[in-house]
């Protein structure tokens, strides 16, 4: 099966309940992790791509990574450019044969993030490809989303109808308290699911994407604080809240910092265990494993994916 774009996934995702993991991908083993994950739990899945990872790995490197990704696991993968900011990085991905796009242009004013998205969505679906928009912009990783952030960067639910009519998108990222990295919340997490039972009253049938929602679990900040690393304070968001998400109108669910936790965990205690250890594969190893563990556990008691494939 060649790479899917991501309208049949969140079809099915919206009509069953569940939300497909989007992860983030820089080399192989994390692509490995995460796509053995999806082979043991039979679930489809969506490879996302940064432009900070683009300049890393190099384009072509990621490209044929996953493209070994697909033919190894039979896997409906989809490969989606995460927060393209510019209408030029987006064209790029489509041309590299990305099958879903995101233009995030949540910085700009609604009139010019409406214009920069039907531009892109205009060229995207001339190509066959999906394209993700974001309204409402992300709290920044400092802010306490509790008290500092502003409603204003709460997604308004009042401009979604007319943000879709006029882009066209196929699906919208919407801000309702989460944010990326991996403190989130000083207090307790509170996530305003008022806001997306609006917007889904709003536009029925319409798959709404949740950026930001690794869970920073515990464990994984225990293990790297018990060896030699700091991450005091670290939160993310409580894993109830993302099921409740995905049993709603979420069909996207974005996670990248449980993974880089997970690789950083694992090569931490590797070094603590054997100081003595030089060749990569024996440290990258129980990385990609450790990775692998915790992909497995979202697509089972987070997304609810598994067995969708
Ligand atoms: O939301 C952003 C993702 O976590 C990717 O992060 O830009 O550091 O690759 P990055
Ligand atoms: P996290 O930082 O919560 O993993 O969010 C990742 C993300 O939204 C990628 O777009
Ligand atoms: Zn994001």
């Amino acid at each position: 099966m060649p790479l899917v774009n991501t309208k049949d996934m969140f079809k099915k995702a919206y009509a069953g309940g569940y939300a497909i993991g989007a992860f983030n991908v820089n080399n192989m083993e994390l692509i490995q992790g995460i796509v053995g994950a999806a082979i043991e739990e039979n679930a489809p899945l969506i490879l996302q791509v940064s432009s900070g990872a683009r300049k890393y790995a190099n384009p072509i490197y990621l490209r044929k990574l996953v493209e070994a990704a697909v033919e190894q696991s039979g896997l409906p993968i989809a490969l989606h450019l995460d927060h393209g900011d510019t209408y030029e990085l987006c064209k790029s991905a489509i041309e590299d044969g990305f099958t879903s796009v995101m233009i995030d242009a949540s910085h700009h004013s609604f009139e010019e993030n409406i214009k920069i998205t039907r531009e892109v969505v205009r060229l995207a679906h001339d190509k066959g490809v999906d394209v993700e928009a974001e309204l409402g912009r992300l709290a920044g990783i400092e802010d306490d989303v509790n008290v500092s952030a502003a409603d204003a960067s709460y997604t308004n639910p009042a401009q979604v109808e007319e943000f879709v009519s006029k882009t066209g998108v196929d699906s919208l990222a919407i801000a309702i308290g989460t944010s990326h990295g991996a403190f989130k919340f000083k207090g307790e997490a509170k996530l305003r699911f008022d806001i997306l039972d609006e917007v889904s009253k709003r536009l029925p049938g319409f798959p709404i994407v949740l950026h930001g929602a690794s869970s920073v679990l515990p464990e994984y900040v225990k293990i790297i604080n018990d060896n030699g690393g700091s991450m005091a304070g670290a939160k993310g968001v409580p894993e109830d809240m993302l099921r409740r998400a995905a049993s709603m109108a979420v069909c996207k669910i974005n996670i990248d910092s449980d993974l880089r936790m997970a690789c950083t965990a694992a090569i931490r205690k590797h070094f603590n265990e054997n100081p003595a250890h030089f060749d990569p594969r024996q440290y990258l190893g129980p990385a990609r494993e450790l990775i692998k563990q915790c992909v497995k556990h979202k697509l089972v008691n987070v997304l609810g994916c598994n067995g969708k494939a």
